[in-house]
């Protein structure tokens, strides 16, 4: 059965067009930000977002202000059309493609940037990272002013900063948190997972099962990880939650699972 807003999908660029396209419809907004290059991970969120909100507002911009390796923007893969079909298929009512010059008016002058967290995990090998992304995400946000916006617990720690910063500058719009969209042998789905040969999803199945292992502790998952042709950023326990980063042919990956009662109980017998 076609979704129901399957056939009438309206794609925008501009802030203008982008504001009458939210004024046409009544009711709540869902609202899922992306850097396009969709997979089922993201269809995950947009689903999500259409079981809850009348409307659905699906965003599309890489942000060059996140990304600290100039490579690495260049080579994120760029999708418009199959980005627009999946949206379309999935029932989202406006697919916004925000250009540039509007978002970044202020050729980014005024950044949003958190003190704690974002210098943590990622924030020690992606220095700037954080602040581009939380400053787009604000710009997204306050542009659209959606009821409900929608993140995927894949990036955890992504999650987590947007959040603090919604509570911080008292945002209305409500955070809904989405669980992790795995493949058939565990590996969360990712955008960059396209950029692997198939030795390296190989790999990237091994980190997943291995970070996922219950018995695990972190010596033990290093050790076993050592063995596989990856080099690792880090792997740490925060939060009753195990949060790992590796590079496999020049690709960063990361992943996150919480910790099973196993290694809770482990840590409480040590106390
Ligand atoms: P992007 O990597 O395109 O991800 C967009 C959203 O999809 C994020 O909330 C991310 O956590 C979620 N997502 C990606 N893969 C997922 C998976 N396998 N399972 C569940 N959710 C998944 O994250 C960004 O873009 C950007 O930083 C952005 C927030 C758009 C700001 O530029």
């Amino acid at each position: 059965m076609a979704p129901k807003n399957a056939s009438k999908m309206v794609v925008v660029e501009s802030l203008a067009d982008l504001r009458a396209a939210l004024s046409a419809q009544v009711g709540d907004w869902g609202f899922v930000p992306t850097m396009g290059a969709l997979h089922a991970g993201h269809a995950s969120l947009v689903e999500r977002a259409c079981s809850e909100n009348p409307n659905v507002l699906a965003s599309v911009f890489v942000n060059p202000t996140q990304f600290n390796d100039p490579r690495d923007l260049e080579k994120y893969p760029r999708t418009r059309e199959a980005d627009i079909a999946l949206l379309r298929n999935h029932g989202v009512t406006v697919a916004w493609f925000p250009r540039h010059e509007e978002l970044y008016a202020d050729t980014f002058r005024y950044q949003v940037s958190e003190n704690l967290l974002s210098h943590e995990l990622c924030g020690k090998f992606r220095p700037g990272h954080f602040t581009g992304m939380l400053t787009v995400v604000l710009k997204l946000i306050q542009a659209a002013r959606p009821t409900r916006v929608y993140f995927g617990e894949k990036d955890y720690q992504q999650l987590e900063l947007v959040r603090g910063m919604l509570k911080a500058f008292f945002v209305p719009t409500e955070l809904c948190a989405c669980p992790i969209f795995r493949d058939e042998a565990g590996l969360a789905l990712s955008s960059r997972n396209a950029r692997l040969s198939q030795t390296g999803i190989s790999t990237a199945r091994a980190f997943a099962r291995e970070l996922a292992h219950p018995e695990h502790t972190l010596q033990s998952l290093r050790t076993s990880l050592e063995t596989l042709d990856l080099s690792i950023d880090y792997l740490e326990d925060h939060d009753k939650r195990r949060y790992g980063a590796v590079n496999i042919e020049g690709i960063r990956l990361i992943d996150n699972r919480p910790l099973s009662t196993h290694h809770e109980s482990q840590k409480e017998s040590k106390l």
